[in-house]
């Protein structure tokens, strides 16, 4: 039986209309001023050739006339194709962030990690521009000078981790800043970041939302403040390779939550038999104890004998 006309018709139409669907691209995703954005991102930097096994060039595979959204390390919004997260950890990416540079136009970033590049950081930056961040990485990248003071601006940050950089001393002003405005910080590391101006008291001004402080060799100086115990929420807690000095205070036995303690190197942090009874009494999620090079002289050799949980470093 052969077609009609009109049904013959429709089957032509149905084969037009597919064949035009499967030969036109979907439009990309990407809004075209955040592609023009990360383009110049990518011309300001150059890749280093020697790398390590661990890192890779990300923005290598990002091309004019290419949807951005599917770019190495880039997240989009799919309803709105605007840039929300950008992750360039290990990138060979090498040289100065200029307070100019296209980086600080993408408003919508949400996540931001430059984690183990080779960056400068010029001295003014204009992170406070990236106001809707939540998550800000510059660990490892070989930044110096200050730390960004406008990152205090950031209020909506739950992670920041600046640590392994050589920035200048930071100030006790400037700290307390960050540590005020950065009420939402769940993470925070400032690891080998030079804070031997900082008053360690100003940590318990520090949110109550902390989950997990690290400030590994920052040069800490003097006693660990009264009341740690304010900050319920900590799961790890490193205060490792600095000089506090003075006892563990007794509240400790409040960060119930904690799973990773870690003091050592403070040669003169020298802990009462009290302190730790508490730590092994009320700690009980605690799985790892460093008290490597911490002064014990207070404290009888076998006190540590019955704990349940690994212990990293011990005194002896
Ligand atoms: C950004 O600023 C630097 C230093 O002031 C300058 O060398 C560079 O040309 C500027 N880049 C653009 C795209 O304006
Ligand atoms: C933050 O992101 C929202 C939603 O993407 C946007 O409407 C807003 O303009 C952004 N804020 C700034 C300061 O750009
Ligand atoms: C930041 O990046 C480094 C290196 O990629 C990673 O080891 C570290 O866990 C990250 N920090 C946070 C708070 O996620
Ligand atoms: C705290 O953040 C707000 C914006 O969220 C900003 O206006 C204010 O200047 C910041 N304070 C400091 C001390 O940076
Ligand atoms: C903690 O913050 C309060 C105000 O919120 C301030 O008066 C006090 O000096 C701060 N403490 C430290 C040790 O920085
Ligand atoms: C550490 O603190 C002690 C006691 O306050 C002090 O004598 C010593 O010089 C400090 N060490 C360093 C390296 O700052
Ligand atoms: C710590 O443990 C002791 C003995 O088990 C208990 O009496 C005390 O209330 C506990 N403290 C806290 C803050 O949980
Ligand atoms: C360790 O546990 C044993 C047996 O429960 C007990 O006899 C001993 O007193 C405990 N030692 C210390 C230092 O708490």
């Amino acid at each position: 039986m052969g077609l009609s006309p009109l049904s013959l018709s429709f089957f032509l139409f149905l084969f037009h209309f597919h064949s035009t669907l499967s030969s036109s691209s979907p439009p990309p995703l990407c809004a075209h001023h955040q592609s023009l954005s990360l383009l110049q991102f990518k011309q300001s930097f150059s890749i280093l050739t020697t790398p390590r096994e661990d890192q890779y060039p990300k923005t290598e595979s990002w091309k004019e006339g290419t949807d951005c959204c599917f770019w190495d390390g880039v997240t989009c919004d799919l309803q709105t194709g605007l840039v929300t997260g950008l992750d360039l950890s290990s990138s060979m990416l090498y040289g100065t962030l200029h307070s100019n540079n296209s980086l600080f136009s993408l408003h919508h970033l949400r996540k931001l990690d430059l984690s183990s590049n080779y960056f400068t950081l010029h001295m003014s930056s204009r992170f406070d521009q990236l106001s809707n961040l939540t998550h800000l990485n510059l660990s490892s990248s070989q930044f110096e000078g200050q730390v960004p003071s406008e990152i205090a601006h950031l209020s909506k940050l739950v992670s920041l981790d600046l640590s392994g950089n050589s920035f200048a001393s930071l100030e006790s002003i400037s700290f307390d800043k960050i540590v005020r405005n950065l009420t939402k910080l769940r993470e925070l590391d400032l690891s080998y970041a030079d804070m031997s101006l900082v008053v360690p008291d100003s940590l318990m001004n520090l949110s109550s939302s902390l989950s997990s402080l690290r400030l590994n060799n920052c040069g800490l100086q003097g006693k660990i403040p009264s009341s740690m115990g304010k900050l319920k929420h900590l799961r790890y807690l490193d205060l490792g390779w600095n000089n506090l000095t003075g006892s563990i205070p007794y509240d400790f036995e409040q960060l119930t939550e904690l799973v990773s303690l870690d003091l050592s190197r403070n040669t003169h942090l020298s802990p009462e038999p009290v302190s730790l009874y508490k730590i092994v009494q009320n700690l009980t999620k605690l799985r790892e104890l460093a008290l490597g090079y911490v002064d014990m002289s207070l404290v009888a050799p076998n006190s540590l004998m019955n704990l349940s949980f690994f212990v990293i470093s011990f005194p002896w």
